[in-house]
């Protein structure tokens, strides 16, 4: 049975109550991308990053997993082939509502990193910016997440999923971040079908082949339906 290899942005987990970043309300929005989102901005503020990502860190704590993300655990569970699942979000819902060997390219908020020693370790509620790390005891403790100029995590990986995919399925992102964005025509190249699940069709909808447009927690639910009633034929 084909493998099908997922990639989710932050439109999965809008229903659950956690902003998006493109859209007219969201992160991007209210916060500059080079203050909160680049090492540089880090070096520059770091208390200012951590209220950043600590307000961040106990939204996504209140916040519970929705219909997408119980549908793509099922499908997980009872798919006969392999189903990847790669995240753009740093939230935990997708391991909240089940699911297994999630690949966080974006990191985690739930993760605290040492800058000086790359030692990693559970990030607690508040962070702060001369917290001691516990391995070498640097004060240099940052959230485990991917900032912009930074190299996405579990990159070899996913390529191989993508080499070997027989459907690639975007949710809920814009398509505007590299290398995310380029996942589908890399899938697409490898012989897989490509399928777009968003609100609205993404800059990066001429990509696909196949669209199914509304919230996530109706489009992932019944194309999961069909997936599982295909394979039960
Ligand atoms: P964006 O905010 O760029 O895009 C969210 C997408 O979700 C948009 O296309 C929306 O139309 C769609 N959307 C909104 N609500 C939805 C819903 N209820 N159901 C389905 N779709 C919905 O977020 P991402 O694409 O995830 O990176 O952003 C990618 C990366 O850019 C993030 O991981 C983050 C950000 O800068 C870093 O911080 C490094």
């Amino acid at each position: 049975m084909e493998k099908i290899v997922i990639l989710t942005g932050a439109g999965i987990s809008a229903e659950s109550g956690l902003g998006t970043f493109r859209d007219e309300d969201g992160l991007w929005a209210q916060h500059a991308i080079e203050d909160v989102a680049t090492p540089e901005g880090f070096a520059r503020d770091p208390a200012r990053v951590h209220r950043f990502y600590n307000a961040r860190r106990a939204q996504a704590a209140r916040a519970r997993p929705n219909a997408a993300h119980a549908a793509l655990a099922r499908l997980q569970a009872e798919h006969p082939g392999e189903v990847a699942i790669i995240t753009q979000n740093v939230d935990g819902l997708h391991e909240a509502a089940g699911a297994h060997d999630v690949i966080h390219m974006h990191g985690r908020l739930s993760g605290a990193l040492c800058a000086t020693c790359g030692h990693r370790w559970p990030a607690p509620v508040e962070m702060a910016p001369d917290d001691p790390c516990p391995a070498c005891g640097a004060r240099a403790t940052r959230p485990d997440v991917v900032w912009f100029g930074e190299i996405p995590h579990g990159l070899d990986a996913i390529w191989d999923h993508l080499a070997e995919a027989g459907i690639f399925a975007a949710i809920g992102t814009s398509g505007q971040v590299y290398p995310a964005a380029a996942f589908a025509e890399e899938a697409a190249q490898a012989g897989a079908q490509t399928v777009e699940l968003n609100l609205e069709p993404s800059a990066n909808a001429y990509r696909f082949t196949q669209a199914r447009h509304g919230p996530a927690s109706q489009v992932v639910p019944a194309w999961v339906e069909e997936i599982l009633a295909r394979d039960a034929q």
